[in-house]
């Protein structure tokens, strides 16, 4: 499977369970990426959409350890192995883990590529990816042309496992 994140500077990505930036082309990268595909997110990932209502076109896997969690429209499960086991006879480009900290560090192991759009701004954050950069078995093999929206610059980037 793969993951997709948008990261601050200092691998910041988000506060009060909100994102810590807008940038339209990135979201429609987002939504490029993910359309028609499997996406794996947590419950507070869920909560911070419009409505807490899942994401159209796409087949939604919310981890909760809430037993009794339902939502309409979501595929509840229980543990990040369980995310693995419901996902294990779909191809692995076809399945994206889309945050947040929590289940980003706990699906990591899974995954064997990040689309990382990386702003170039350091901000206050109270969630954050693992520094792929720091990380041996994780490197960097794509780096696309900087972009500007509204005075913020970002580049979208690829991680592979080594
Ligand atoms: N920049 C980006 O690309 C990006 C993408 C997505 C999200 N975000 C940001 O990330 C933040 C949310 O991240 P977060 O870490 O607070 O929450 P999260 O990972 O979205 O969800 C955490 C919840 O998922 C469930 N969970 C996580 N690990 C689990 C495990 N091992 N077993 C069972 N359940 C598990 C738990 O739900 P229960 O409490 O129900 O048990 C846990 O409270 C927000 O600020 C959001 O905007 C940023």
């Amino acid at each position: 499977m793969y993951a997709i994140v948008a990261v601050s500077k200092n691998w910041g990505i988000g506060k009060d369970n909100a994102l810590l930036f807008s940038i339209p082309e990135d979201m429609k990268y987002f939504r490029e990426k993910t359309a028609g595909k499997t996406i794996i997110m947590g419950r507070n990932t869920l909560e911070s959409f419009p409505n807490g209502a899942p994401l159209k076109n796409r087949r939604n896997i919310v981890i909760s350890t809430h037993e009794n969690y339902t939502v309409e429209g979501v595929e509840v499960v229980h543990s990040p192995a369980q995310a693995v086991e419901f996902t294990s006879d779909i191809p692995s480009e076809e399945v994206f883990v889309i945050g947040g900290s929590e289940v980003y560090r706990a699906m990591l192991p899974f995954c064997e590529k990040v689309f990382v759009t990386k702003v170039l701004k350091a901000a206050e954050a109270d969630r954050y990816f693992p520094d792929l950069d720091s990380m041996p078995d994780w490197k960097l093999v794509s780096e696309g042309e900087i972009k500007e929206h509204e005075g913020l610059r970002y580049c979208f980037c690829v991680y592979e496992r080594v």
